[in-house]
């Protein structure tokens, strides 16, 4: 019987916590990828492939206390503009690796995430993809903002000038709308007033899929002020509302420090729920983390992200990483296999680094990971699902036509046993149940089903000096 240390677990989660953007999920690790060089990437693209482009802008105006994304706070506007410029250039480098006519590019969808982007000159950045990527495939063109940001149709010009306004689809991240919990979170206090003016210049500029993000579990946030903002919100009747629980991740100021409101997640996530069914809201997604609410009659609308759809695994499909931090992928055809090959890459997230390899001509990803075997996906697969609550056998089968069981037997049984005579993990109908409140031993737990190779490559990041 294999002896779990828990200690060397921990220490795991706290390195692979320590990448930002949603790593806390992301199996392998972006810790434990490979260095980039140059020649790595020699694909070929035709016409048959499909594109999504993903930017990166990490500027904003204050730095969130709870903020687990990458971004630095940044009021001096040359340097806006000073990336913009550095964003433009790596589009056309992009444009040249592709090397396909521009009339044969299938683009299908762009995501400006942030950061905020919408304090960059997004109209100047969408002029120069239009220069090398023609826009009848586009099906989606996704933007993050905030309230505040969003003040001139200007900002968003570009939707209208090319009629892409039934394709948009622009989250506002409200967060909370309580001037306590919003000076302690260091956000505008102005959040009512701007995100009323944000949403009304979103419909006057017939934006199709308008949608507000809230957080569960704040500072000073408490079930009657998370209640009330609900209710709030829910008179603009954005298509989408997004109730994420907070986490807490290492990288943010929040770390390590206890709220009251966190520990009653689940039961005010149930009171919303009534409130937004009361309220004709239909629940598209339900983890007691992460909620997402669709307006009835509007469920049709693109809110799916569509470079996160399963791709067609018989083409190429490649997603463009632009901006510091910014992660891609390229998934190829595997004959007759239903999981198609893929490779994963991130951009470098140190500000001068990236300067210096787009000034010198180059892509400015910095790592990669190549999955190989049907056996990494599945342990991606694995690790996604533990951190969303529910592990279901029969999907994993569907999904790989093998069993998890017979795959991973050993593991699976250490995570029972770590749990037994506990109501915080059930198993019945051919599934595991996780409660919200064992989330972070289940994420410590996840380290048991790296491969020897990738938790090696971890415990040699532990041990050297650097880290
Ligand atoms: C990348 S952020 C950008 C949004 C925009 N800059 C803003 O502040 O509204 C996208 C969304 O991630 C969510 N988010 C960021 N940090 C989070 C955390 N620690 N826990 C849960 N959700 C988080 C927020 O709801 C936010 O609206
Ligand atoms: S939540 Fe938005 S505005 Fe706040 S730091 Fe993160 S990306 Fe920037």
């Amino acid at each position: 019987m294999i002896k779990v240390d828990y200690n060397l677990l921990e220490e795991i989660t706290e390195l692979t916590s320590s990448d930002w953007s949603a790593s806390d999920y992301i199996y392998p690790p972006v810790v434990a990828w490979d260095k980039f060089r140059g020649k790595t990437f020699n694909y070929r693209f035709s016409s048959d492939s499909n594109f999504y482009i993903y930017i990166h802008l990490p500027f904003c105006k204050t730095r969130c206390t709870f903020c687990r994304y990458y971004s630095k706070p940044v009021v001096r506007a040359s340097l806006y503009k000073k990336y913009t410029d550095l964003i433009i250039q790596e589009i056309k480098i992009w444009a040249r690796k592709i090397n396909i006519p521009k009339e044969k590019i299938k683009l299908k969808s762009i995501y400006f995430g942030g950061g905020t982007p919408t304090l960059f000159d997004l109209n100047k950045i969408f002029d120069e993809i239009i220069k090398h990527f023609p826009l009848n495939y586009l099906e989606q063109v996704n933007i993050e903002t905030t309230p505040e940001s969003l003040d001139t149709l200007n900002k968003i010009l570009f939707l209208k000038k090319h009629g892409l306004n039934a394709i948009s689809r622009i989250m506002i991240g409200a967060q909370s709308l309580d001037t306590k919990v919003l000076k302690a979170i260091n956000r505008s206090q102005s959040q009512k007033k701007d995100i009323k003016k944000a949403f009304y210049l979103c419909k006057n500029a017939r934006i199709k899929t308008i949608g507000v993000d809230m957080i569960v579990g704040l500072p000073k946030q408490t079930e009657e002020s998370l209640l009330k903002d609900v209710k709030f919100l829910i008179k603009l009747k954005p298509q989408v509302i997004h109730l994420y629980g907070l986490v807490k991740s290492p990288t943010t100021a929040l770390s390590g420090k206890e709220f009251f409101i966190i520990k009653k997640l689940e039961p005010i996530m149930k009171k919303a729920k009534k409130i937004l069914i009361r309220s004709h809201y239909k629940s598209n997604r339900y983890t007691e983390f992460d909620t997402e609410w669709l307006y009835k009659g509007n469920e049709k609308f693109q809110n799916k992200q569509i470079f996160l759809i399963p791709n067609e695994p018989q083409k190429l499909n490649c997603k463009i990483c632009i901006g510091p931090s910014a992660m891609g992928y390229i998934t190829f055809p595997n004959g007759e296999k239903k999981i198609p090959k893929r490779v994963m890459f991130i951009n470098t997230w140190n500000f001068d680094e990236y300067e210096k390899k787009i000034c010198g001509g180059k892509l400015a990803i910095d790592k990669y990971y190549k999955f190989n075997t049907p056996e990494d996906e599945k342990r991606s697969y694995i690790i996604r699902n533990l951190k969303n609550d529910t592990l279901d056998y029969g999907l994993y089968k569907k999904k790989f036509g093998t069993s998890i069981l017979c795959d991973f037997s050993e593991e699976l049984m250490l995570v029972k046993k770590h749990f037994e005579g506990r109501e915080e993990c059930v198993e019945s109908n051919s599934k595991l149940a996780f409660s919200s409140n064992s989330k972070r031993e289940r994420m410590v737990l996840a380290r048991l089903f790296y491969s020897s190779k990738i938790f090696n490559r971890c415990m040699d990041i532990l041990e050297t000096e650097n880290f």
